[in-house]
Order: structure tokens, then C-alpha cells, then sequence
């Protein structure tokens, strides 16, 4: 038996890239998998998967900007699980590119509302049941754009920042109570997300990448089940770079 089987992983965004690469990785190491994310199509695909290679999952709607949708997905995890050991709060949009100048409150609002208010409150209600056994390892997406700035994304930029702070806080405020938070922070990943940002010029990020390449969800989502680990267990309230190298410059 390996430390992952039977325990219960909540991944948001699981739908896609990073967060389904992370699905099927705990599955493959016999965890139960939540995967929940906005949109239904995707995520019952990635529940698929991982029935067909003889895992466990279950596929619970949520969109994690509105609260009540995310106390409700708690509230079913509890139910239907009993427990919630570890979380992978991934969901998260690029916005609409454009300067700061140029930055519409619409997008800045939108932006910030799924990526950190959203992340916030999937953390205080995951907080709320880890809690109450004093155990349990979240870790947050933020991007290497939590670390540095980055032309035309103000509010990715500024929502991926915040997401380190609030991972920091969280984790001082729970470093006595047996649950562990760490923020990740992947470089230029091969998905949806990046194909949307590069309007499908993916390999053309590649030239800044010290490595010579892109990286897979697959490298991030090994990445989150290390933090996840007891391998990690002097780890807390870190913000862990995964970029080949990218913020080494
Ligand atoms: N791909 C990259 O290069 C890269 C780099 C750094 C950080 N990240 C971060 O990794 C995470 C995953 O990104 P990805 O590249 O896999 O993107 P993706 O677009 O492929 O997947 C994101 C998933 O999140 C879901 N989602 C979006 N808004 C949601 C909401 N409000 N509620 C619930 N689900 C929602 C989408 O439906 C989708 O399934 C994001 O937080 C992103 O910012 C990605």
C-alpha cells in the first residue's frame, strides 16, 4: 500500500491540462480523485479516463468563484467521502490580454474573482474540514508569473502574486495544526491555457525556457503529488518554481 491509496484528493480545474494531468496521476497511485471543475463536458471526460485504467473518481460540478457553489462542493465531498486529505486548487483563466493602461475593469474583476477570490475560497472551505482532524496538504496554482511581472496580464500577474501571500498566511496560521500549504508555480506548460495564449504557437515560448522547451502537465502534476507527500513534510508556505529554468534569469 503507498501513502496516496485510498486517501481523498480534491482537484479544481480538473477538466484540462495541469488539473486532469494531476487526476489521473493520484488515480494512478490509488487515491480517490474529486474532480470538479465549471465546465461538465471536460470533467466527465477526465472521470472517464480514469475509470478506464481501474481508478476511482467522481466528477462534482463547481464554479470556484461562487461560494455557495464551492461550500456545496465541500459539503459533498464530505458526504459522499467522509474525509479530504489533500487539495489541488488549480482552476484558474489567462484573462483577456491587454497593458495596465488598457485593462478593462471587466476583465480585471473577471481575472481576479477565479483566481485568487475563487482559490480563497476553496482553501477556507477546505481549511474548515481538515480542521477538524488536524491533518491534510493543499497546494495552490499560482504560475511563474506569481514570481516576476509579465507585459499585457495585469490581472493574472497580480492574482498569481497574491495566491503566494495568501498560501503564505494560510500556512503560518496552520503550521501547527497538521496541515501543510504550498503554492506551485509551473513555467510554460503545454495546454489549453497555453495554446489559447499563443494562439497556437505554443514551441514559439520555448526560446526562453534555459531547458529548450516547454514542460508537460504531467512534470507539474508529479511536482503536486511530491508537495501532497510525507517526502515533502518540512515544507510549508513555499512557492515551488516548476519552469526548466525560466525564472533562473
Ligand atoms: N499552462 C501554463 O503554461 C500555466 C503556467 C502557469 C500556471 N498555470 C496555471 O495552471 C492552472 C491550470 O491551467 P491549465 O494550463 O491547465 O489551463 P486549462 O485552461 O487547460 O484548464 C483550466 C481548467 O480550469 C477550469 N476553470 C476555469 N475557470 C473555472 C472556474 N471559475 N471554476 C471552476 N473551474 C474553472 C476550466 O474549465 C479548465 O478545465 C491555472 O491556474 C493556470 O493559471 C498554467
Amino acid at each position: 500500500m503507498n501513502e496516496y491509496e485510498n486517501k481523498v484528493i480534491l482537484i479544481t480545474g480538473a477538466g484540462s491540462g495541469i488539473g486532469r494531468a494531476t487526476a489521473l496521476l493520484f488515480a494512478h497511485h490509488r487515491s480517490q480523485v474529486i474532480v470538479s471543475d465549471r465546465d461538465e463536458v471536460s470533467g466527465f471526460e477526465t472521470v472517464n479516463k480514469i475509470k478506464e485504467m481501474g481508478g476511482k473518481a467522481s466528477f462534482f460540478k463547481c464554479d470556484i468563484s461562487n461560494e455557495k457553489e464551492v461550500q456545496e462542493l465541500i459539503t459533498k465531498t464530505i458526504k459522499d467521502f467522509d474525509q479530504l486529505d489533500y487539495a489541488f486548487n488549480n482552476a484558474g483563466i489567462e484573462g483577456t490580454p491587454a497593458p495596465t493602461n488598457e485593462c478593462t475593469s471587466e476583465n480585471w474583476n473577471k481575472t481576479i474573482s477565479v483566481n485568487l477570490t475563487g482559490l480563497w475560497l476553496c482553501m477556507k472551505y477546505e481549511l474548515q474540514e481538515m480542521l477538524k482532524y488536524k491533518r491534510g496538504n493543499i497546494v495552490n496554482c499560482s504560475s511563474i508569473a506569481g514570481l516576476v511581472g509579465f507585459e499585457n496580464i495585469p490581472a493574472y500577474v497580480a492574482s498569481k502574486h497574491g495566491i503566494i501571500g495568501l498560501t503564505k498566511t494560510a500556512a503560518i496560521e496552520n503550521a501547527k495544526n497538521g496541515i501543510r500549504i504550498n503554492a506551485i508555480c509551473p513555467g510554460t506548460i503545454q495546454t489549453p491555457m497555453l495554446s489559447r495564449f499563443t494562439k497556437g504557437d505554443e514551441q514559439s515560448m520555448a526560446k526562453d525556457v534555459p531547458m529548450g522547451r516547454i514542460g508537460k502537465p504531467e512534470e507539474i502534476a508529479e511536482a503536486v503529488l511530491w508537495l501532497c507527500s510525507d517526502k515533502s513534510s518540512y515544507m510549508t508556505g513555499q512557492a515551488m518554481a516548476v519552469d526548466g529554468g525560466w525564472t533562473c534569469h
